[in-house]
């Protein structure tokens, strides 16, 4: 029932629970410097929810409930209309435009002396306006043509470098605030979310900006809340009017308020050195893990800023110097196709060579074959190849204008180019595979993951060396590896007695290894490094996972439907298996790490009621003894959560009369 005011002890709670909420937040996102564990933070966030659910007329405008997003239906999205337009900027291209902006700004000021000015990344995302009215969040727009943007408040409240309530601070208390920044989506970030859209089967973002500015149009925010983003606040839309002396003195303002600046800021610094940042960063660029596509010039002194005002397009005192474009246009020569370690077919651009920002570029990826079909991609085209800071360079798109007839069109063979398969693609996915689990090319790439940092980590085990060991018959699978004699090595190219010794060596020191590495080396679809580690941690023992079906896989937090059903899929296979023996036959030991006895439940008291989803109860208080919790049959006053299913009865109502937690399934999930 929802009440109409709170008693004044749930008011205090609630407040309670949303300031500490938001300071966790901005610990863990901001500082990176957590002080509490995922658990407390959960279980604060659970009773908040809880709370809420019961009383939607008190979710107020900072709760950091609303950081999960919410439904489309009450995403009311439309246009804001500002009144202090958010303007473009002026660009450089070399030293010569940065200096006749420094020349201009002089003669303009009236000022002849040396002009100081802030330095600061131009961040390639989307830009936003956030809107702070007595320190709370009320509302945020995009840039959309300067002064008319689109309301973006539900989808930029799910960003957690952004603060939904300014944290307090001591210089500046504003009834109104409006921040400017850029919303990114990082290298590290982009990647993941296209190699998950990838298996999902769902276009795939062209660059980290595309994806940024979709996410933030998102009507389900919820959708939004999934997307790496990241905000950086670089201004605020009336620093005179406010008394604002420098731009830097904004910036160290807005830290202060709880926002994230960037880190690379140099502040106060004079035309030359500006001018020799700019070209350090020109090549630190490729170093960051976000992409920059230029450095921001600003005048620092506001009094100057407001003197010299703007065009009706850009600010006269802010100049965008901007990278040499890092694209460039070439022939493709061939397409070439590579098969993977789980027997993906995917096809290469063999470009003639051509130099972008400072790397010679000799291939491309084209991903699968929807991705060809998408960008009309044929043989000798001249298309535009960009390295946008990624390692993997790009095809952007074709000068159609540049066909000339020769073009010829591509299409992926029908047999595997390796081992002469027939290949298949299966309904929803966009890669064609060869699913011959022998195929020498897939044996190649697993054995190089099995040896890998990550996996058995054997020393001198190069690529080159598994190419002519597969390719010769000698290993076909991972067991083979430890039956290798020094003998059979040194008939290999540029393989002597010695270091086939060392190799033999090499191989019998890593006998010994831990349970997620060794299931990682076998590069099971879809479990890396941390869904192993999952598996270990959970399981414990081989066997045990060997014996488990897919519904107890998908309850461990952090692993999902398809990479359970692949890893199931995975021990059901008789081959599998049979190496596995072989592997324990010839002294691989595993190791499971001590166990990781959670403290996070330690002297806490759960009573467990009514019906989970997909789990027992008997799995759910495995659940909370693995954390080190206890369970109990009754609730009492001793009772520090009572977790709830489906038709819970009495032991709810009890719960509920002594004010004990109450938390559900979704709680389950989590740990
Ligand atoms: S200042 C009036 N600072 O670049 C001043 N802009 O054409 C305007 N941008 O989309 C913005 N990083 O969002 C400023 N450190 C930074 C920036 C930055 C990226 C974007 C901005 C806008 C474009 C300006």
């Amino acid at each position: 029932m929802e009440k109409a005011s709170l008693t004044s002890t749930e008011n205090k709670r609630v407040s309670y629970l949303r300031s500490e909420l938001n300071k966790h937040n901005y610990k863990y996102y901001i500082l990176n410097d957590p002080d509490i564990s995922d658990f407390e933070y959960d279980s604060m966030m659970q009773e908040l929810i809880a709370f809420e659910k019961q009383n939607p007329l008190n979710v107020t405008s900072d709760s950091p409930t609303l950081r999960v997003g919410i439904s489309p239906v009450d995403n009311k999205l439309g246009n804001y209309i500002r009144s202090i337009p958010m303007l473009s900027l002026s660009n450089a291209f070399n030293e010569s435009d940065i200096i006749e902006f420094d020349q201009r700004v002089k003669k303009l000021t009236g000022d002849m002396s040396d002009v100081l000015y802030t330095v600061e990344p131009k961040l390639d995302g989307a830009a936003v306006e956030i809107i702070y009215e007595n320190g709370i969040l009320t509302l945020s727009a995009t840039r959309g043509d300067g002064i008319e943007g689109e309301i973006i408040t539900p989808n930029v409240r799910t960003i957690k470098t952004v603060p939904l309530k300014l944290s307090k601070n001591r210089d500046f208390s504003f009834p109104r605030l409006e921040v400017r920044g850029e919303v990114i989506i990082d290298k590290s970030g982009f990647e993941k979310l296209n190699q998950f859209r990838l298996s999902e089967n769902l276009p795939l973002f062209a660059n980290p900006r595309n994806a940024a500015a979709g996410s933030l149009r998102q009507l389900d925010s919820r959708k939004t809340a999934k997307r790496p983003l990241i905000m950086f606040a670089y201004g605020i839309s009336n620093p005179f009017e406010l008394g604002f002396f420098s731009h830097w003195d904004v910036l160290c303002a807005l830290k202060k308020f709880g926002f994230n600046v960037n880190s690379h800021i140099k502040h106060k610094i004079p035309v030359k050195e500006v001018l020799k940042l700019c070209k350090e960063f020109s090549e630190k660029r490729f170093l960051l893990d976000y992409e920059i596509d230029g450095m921001v010039i600003k005048v620092d002194s506001i009094k100057n800023q407001k003197k010299l005002g703007a065009t009706s397009r850009s600010p006269r005192w802010a100049n965008a110097y901007k990278f040499k474009a890092v694209q460039a246009t070439t022939k493709i020569l061939d397409i070439e196709v590579s098969v993977g370690r789980t027997g993906t077919l995917t096809p290469v651009a063999i470009l003639e060579p051509v130099d972008i920002g400072g790397v010679v570029v000799g291939r491309a990826t084209l991903h699968n074959e929807d991705e060809i079909a998408k960008k009309d991609i044929m043989i000798n085209d001249t298309v535009f190849v960009q390295r946008a800071g990624e390692v993997i360079p790009e095809i952007v798109k074709v000068v159609l204008s540049k066909r000339n007839g020769e073009e010829k069109l591509f299409k992926l063979p029908k047999l595997c180019p390796v081992c002469g398969s027939l290949v298949v693609r299966h309904k929803g996915e966009s890669a064609v595979r060869c699913v011959n689990a022998v195929c020498k090319a897939q044996v190649k790439e697993r054995i190089k993951h099995f040896v890998s940092k990550g996996g058995f980590d054997i020393d001198g085990f190069g690529d080159k060396l598994v190419d002519q060991l597969v390719t010769k018959g000698i290993i076909n699978n991972f067991a083979d590896i430890f039956e290798l004699k020094s003998d059979q090595l040194q008939e290999l190219d540029r393989m002597g007695k010695k270091s086939a010794e060392n190799l033999i060596k090499a191989i019998e020191a890593r006998k010994n290894i831990s349970f997620y590495r060794f299931l990682f080396a076998f590069g099971i679809r879809y479990v890396g490094e941390n869904t192993a580690k999952l598996l270990s941690d959970f399981f414990r023992s081989l066997d045990r996972l060997i014996e488990a079906d897919s519904k107890t896989i998908e309850n461990i937090d952090g692993i999902g439907h398809i990479a359970a059903g692949s890893i199931v899929d995975f021990f059901k296979n008789r081959e599998n298996i049979e190496i596995i023996d072989r592997l324990i036959k010839h002294g691989i030991t595993i190791k499971v790490l001590a166990e990781k006895r959670s403290t996070e439940f330690e002297g806490k008291i759960f009573v467990i009621t009514g019906k989970f989803e997909n789990l027992t109860r008997a799995d759910v208080k495995k659940m909370i003894e693995n954390k080190g919790g206890k369970t109990s049959s009754s609730v009492s006053k001793k009772t520090d959560y009572l977790i709830a299913g489906e038709s819970a009865g009495s032991k709810l109502d009890k719960a509920e009369k002594l004010g004990i937690k109450i938390v559900d399934q979704s709680f389950i999930k989590q740990f």
